[in-house]
C-alpha cells in the first residue's frame, strides 16, 4: 500500500513538474574545505552522545546501512521553485501518518517551498536551535519555524559565568527576535552536568542547592512571559538506566549535581522552577529514549516524581539519530528505530505528560564504523542516494510524530541548515549534513519528505 502510493506520487510529481526526473538537490555549500588537514584522524560513527566527543572505541563492522533508500523516491519531488522547470513537488501523501486506512492524496505545494510551520500547524510547532549567527538565517527562521531554542546561549555558563553576575545580552537578543516574530522559545537548559561553571560546585551541599535554586529563580523570572517552556533538568539518566551520578569516569559524563545533592537535585530543580514562574511549562529532557533501558528508566523516574507531586509538564526527546540503526546489539544505536521511539512517546504520554522532540538531527554517519579522513563526507561527496536515505528516515520519524500529534506539541531540529551543525564542530573536523536544509539554505530531500503529506 505504502509503496504503491509512493510510486504513484513519484509518477505524479514527474508529470506535474513537467520534467523528466525529479530533481534531487545536491548538498552543495556547507562550511567549506576538507575536514581536518594534517594527520589522519579516525572517528567512530554516529552522533555523539550529548555534547561530548563522538563515542570512540566502536569496533569496525560492516556497513549495514539498512535499506529503505530510494524506495520512496517521492521525497525527491520537490526541488522548489527557482529551478527553472522544476516546479515544486507534488507527491503522494498517505495522509494518515502511515497508520493505514487513510485516503490516498496528492500533495501539491503549488510550485512553492511550503512553510514548515504552516504545513504542520494542525500537528505541532516546528522549532530550530539557533546560535549567535541566527540573523544569517532569519529568512528561513521566520518562514518555517514557530519555536526556537538557543543552542548554548541560555545554558548555565552563558547566563551566570560567575556567582551572581548574570549575562543576558545574547539570550535577550534571541528571545526578542523570537517574540517579535511570534515564536515560542524553549529555554534550554537550567540544570545540566555540562556547560556549568565549576564555581557552582565549590562548597557544601547546602551551598550548591542554594545556587541551583537561585539560578533557576533569577533566570526564569528574567525571561518570564517570554520564555514559557523550560528544560529544567537535562540528561539525568545513563545508558544502562542508572542515574547519572557523580562517579562516572571520563568524558564529562558524571553529574556534579548528583554528586553534591544526590538524586533529589532533580525534584528540587522542578519545585524551584514552578515557584519561580508558575505559568511556565517544565520539561525533563534526555537522549537515546529509544533505548529500552533508558526509556524505562526515564519513565520510572518521571512516574515516581509525578506520584510525589513534583511539578513536571512534559518530556523532551532529543532525537539525535543516525542514518540507520547500528548493527552491534550491545550499542545504543541498534535500538534506534521508529518503533522504539514511538514506544517512548506512548509511555511518557500515558503519564499525562506532553512530549516534545527537542533536538532532532540525522547524522549521515553510521555507528560501529570507524571513519578515517578519507571517508569523511564533504559537500561534494554526499551522494543523492545518501540524501534519499536520510530523507526516508526523516519521513518515517515524522510520519510517526504526526500520528501522535495529540501528545506531541513541538518538533525541533538541532540547527537550521547543514552549514551550521554541532555535528561538524568536533576536533576531527568531520563534517556532517544532518538537517532539513542544505549549506545554501535550500530544502534537501529530507525537507520534501517531511512535508510529503496531506493535511
Ligand atoms: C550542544 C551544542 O549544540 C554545542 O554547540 C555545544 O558545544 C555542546 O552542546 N544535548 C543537549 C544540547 O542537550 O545542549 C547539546 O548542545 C547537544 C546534546
Amino acid at each position: 500500500m505504502r509503496t504503491s502510493l509512493l510510486a504513484l506520487g513519484t509518477l505524479l510529481a514527474v508529470q506535474l513538474a513537467g520534467c523528466g526526473t525529479p530533481s534531487v538537490p545536491s548538498a552543495t555549500g556547507g562550511a567549506g574545505g576538507a575536514p581536518g588537514s594534517g594527520g589522519s584522524s579516525a572517528v567512530t560513527g554516529g552522533a555523539p552522545s550529548s555534547g561530548g566527543a563522538p563515542a570512540s572505541g566502536g569496533a569496525a563492522s560492516s556497513g549495514g546501512a539498512g535499506g529503505g533508500a530510494g524506495s520512496g523516491g517521492a521525497a525527491a519531488s520537490g526541488g522548489g521553485p527557482g529551478g527553472g522547470s522544476a516546479s515544486g513537488g507534488a507527491s503522494s501523501g498517505g495522509g494518515g501518518a502511515g497508520s493505514g486506512g487513510a485516503e490516498p492524496c496528492v500533495v501539491d505545494h503549488g510550485g512553492e517551498i511550503p512553510s514548515l510551520k504552516d504545513h504542520f500547524a494542525d500537528h505541532f510547532d516546528m522549532g530550530a536551535a539557533i546560535d549567535t549567527s541566527y540573523q544569517n538565517y532569519s529568512a528561513l527562521l521566520t518562514k518555517h519555524y514557530s519555536s526556537i531554542t538557543a543552542e548554548d546561549q541560555m545554558k548555565f555558563d552563558a547566563l551566570q559565568p560567575s556567582e551572581g553576575n548574570f549575562s543576558y545580552g545574547t539570550a535577550d537578543q534571541m528571545v526578542t527576535f523570537a517574540v517579535q516574530n511570534g515564536m515560542q522559545v524553549r529555554g534550554h537548559a537550567l540544570v545540566w552536568h555540562r556547560q556549568t561553571p565549576s564555581w557552582v560546585f565549590n562548597g557544601s551541599s547546602a551551598q550548591v542547592l542554594q545556587r541551583m535554586k537561585a539560578h533557576i529563580t533569577a533566570v526564569m523570572q528574567h525571561f518570564q512571559g517570554k520564555v514559557k517552556i523550560w528544560d529544567v533538568v537535562n540528561e539525568a539518566i545513563m545508558d544502562d538506566g542508572t542515574y547519572r551520578s557523580g562517579s562516572e569516569e571520563g568524558n564529562d559524563q558524571s553529574s556534579p549535581w548528583y554528586g553534591a545533592l544526590g538524586v533529589d537535585y532533580i525534584k528540587e530543580a522542578f519545585i524551584a522552577a514552578r515557584a519561580a514562574d508558575p505559568d511556565a511549562l517544565l520539561y525533563y529532557n534526555d537522549y537515546y529514549n529509544y533505548h529500552p533501558l533508558r526509556r524505562q528508566a526515564i519513565f520510572d523516574m518521571l512516574q515516581g516524581l509525578l506520584e510525589e507531586g513534583v511539578p513536571i509538564d512534559g518530556v523532551g526527546l532529543q532525537a539525535h539519530l543516525n542514518l540507520a540503526p547500528g548493527t552491534d546489539p550491545d550499542e545504543q544505536s541498534s535500538h534506534q528505530t521508529v518503533a522504539n521511539m514511538e514506544q517512548a512517546i506512548e509511555m511518557y504520554s500515558s503519564l499525562g505528560l506532553d512530549v516534545q522532540v527537542t533536538e532532532m538531527d540525522i547524522s549521515l554517519y553510521l555507528r560501529g564504523i570507524t571513519y578515517t579522513e578519507d571517508m569523511f563526507y564533504t559537500p561534494e561527496k554526499v551522494t543523492a542516494e545518501v540524501l534519499e536515505q536520510q530523507a526516508e528516515r526523516y519521513r518515517e520519524f515524522f510520519d510517526m510524530f504526526r500520528a501522535h500529534s495529540d501528545v506531541i506539541s513541538s518538533v525541533t531540529t538541532w540547527g537550521i541548515s547543514d552549514d551550521n551543525t554541532w555535528l561538524s564542530e568536533f576536533d576531527s573536523g568531520r563534517q556532517d549534513f544532518p538537517l532539513l536544509f542544505d549549506g545554501n539554505q535550500e530544502p534537501k530531500p529530507a525537507f520534501w519528505a517531511v512535508v510529503d503529506f496531506c493535511n
